[in-house]
């Protein structure tokens, strides 16, 4: 049986002022000017996997928003971290509360992320199926690879011997985050993928592989599933939960499983896949008018402007004789910025930090 566990407590701090703590990037609506992303992300899975078999893993902060976002859901499939560890616990805890809830031994999780845009969805669904069925014969986890096209050091890299999409390829070596060099290396070298963040895998065999590779997480995971046969009241069980996950190491599941584990296998796919990481990605997935600019203003004026990212309110925007530039506007913030500095808006974030 599949079940999805959808990531979604990262805060995207990239996509300031667009976004904030409470209002994280997987609930802009970035692409669809009806829909968020996160919304986007549980309608492209809801066709092979039905609402009550799909769980957000997030944390309080955000836990109301989401759910505002997916009534659908069952309130309980909102599945609320008490601390911001990172996405191995996220996981390993998420992995406990779905065996709780769906009490069957042979889950398959299929871990997503909250906040990445696929152009061709059917072809999506195809290989998570694929992925579920090579996962529970040969239990193993999964991943799903895409082709690099630039060395950009915000990935995982998978090397593998040959890709051939579609074809399940055994993990020679995952490599999260090389830095530049490396990951020039890995480009030029044409036989490593990036990791797509999409993980498919039976429930068992995650537990084995925290107990085997991330043993002091899984002591905790063990704790969190015994809370439940304590049976405490609701506030003092929350509040050991909460003491519980204060000692968890602070890492992502790349790190504490993936670069490690051996039975590992990608699965080369091409649906179109973008992860949307900063504001300059949005040229990659939206439409350009005529001077190659994303237009997201109510009206827009430009004058000898050009190939800009203006994303505005309900004010009209006139841009005189500017290129490359980020413009986006909110009620609380004006943001304007070179693309190539993009990255450079958590530097903002910071020294708002220092101000308040
Ligand atoms: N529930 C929960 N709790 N979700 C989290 C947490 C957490 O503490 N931290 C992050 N997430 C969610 C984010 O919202 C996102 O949907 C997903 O987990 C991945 O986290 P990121 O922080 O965005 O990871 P990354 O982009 O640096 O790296 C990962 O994704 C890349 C592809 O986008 C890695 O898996 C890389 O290997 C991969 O290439
Ligand atoms: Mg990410």
């Amino acid at each position: 049986m599949l079940a999805a566990f959808i990531m979604a407590g990262g805060s995207g701090e990239r996509f300031w002022p667009l976004s904030t703590k409470e209002r994280p990037k997987q609930l802009l609506k970035l692409i669809d000017e009806d829909r968020s992303l996160i919304r986007m992300t549980v309608d492209r899975i809801l066709p092979i996997i039905p609402a009550d078999k799909i769980f957000i893993g997030t944390n309080a902060v955000q836990a109301e928003a989401i759910r505002m976002e997916l009534p659908d859901l069952p309130y309980e499939n909102i599945i609320v971290e008490p601390a911001f560890k990172d996405t191995a616990a996220a996981i390993g805890y998420g992995a406990v509360k779905i065996k709780e809830k769906l009490k069957d031994e042979k889950i398959t999780m299929v871990v997503l992320a909250s906040d990445h845009i696929i152009k061709n969805e059917d072809n999506f669904r195809k290989r998570i199926l694929g992925a579920g069925e090579v996962a529970e014969e040969t239990n193993s986890i999964i991943t799903l690879g895409i082709k690099p096209n630039k060395p950009e050091t915000g990935y995982g890299y998978i090397e593998v011997k040959e890709a051939y999409i579609g074809e399940p390829s055994k993990v020679i070596r995952f490599w999260e985050k090389p830095n530049l060099e490396r990951a020039e290396e890995y480009v030029e070298a044409g036989n490593y993928l990036w990791n797509s963040g999409m993980f498919v895998m039976g429930i068992d065999m995650i537990m084995g592989s925290f107990e085997k590779y991330m043993p002091k997480h899984s002591k905790i995971f063990n704790a969190i599933a015994k809370l439940k046969e304590k049976n405490l009241e609701g506030e003092a069980e929350s509040e050991e939960l909460k003491t519980l996950f204060e000692k968890f190491q602070k890492i992502s599941i790349d790190f504490g499983i993936m670069e490690k584990a051996k039975n590992i296998k990608v699965i080369p796919v091409d649906f179109g896949w973008n992860d949307v990481g900063s504001y300059p990605a949005l040229d990659e997935v939206l439409e350009h008018n005529e001077n190659g600019t994303v237009n997201r203003a109510n009206e827009l004026i430009e004058i000898g402007s050009k190939n800009n990212i203006i994303i505005g309110t309900k004010k009209i925007v006139a841009t005189i004789g500017l290129e490359d530039l980020v413009v986006v506007e909110t009620k609380d913030a004006l943001l304007v910025c070179k693309k190539e500095r993009a990255q450079d808006i958590k530097k903002v974030l910071k020294e708002i930090a220092e101000r308040e």
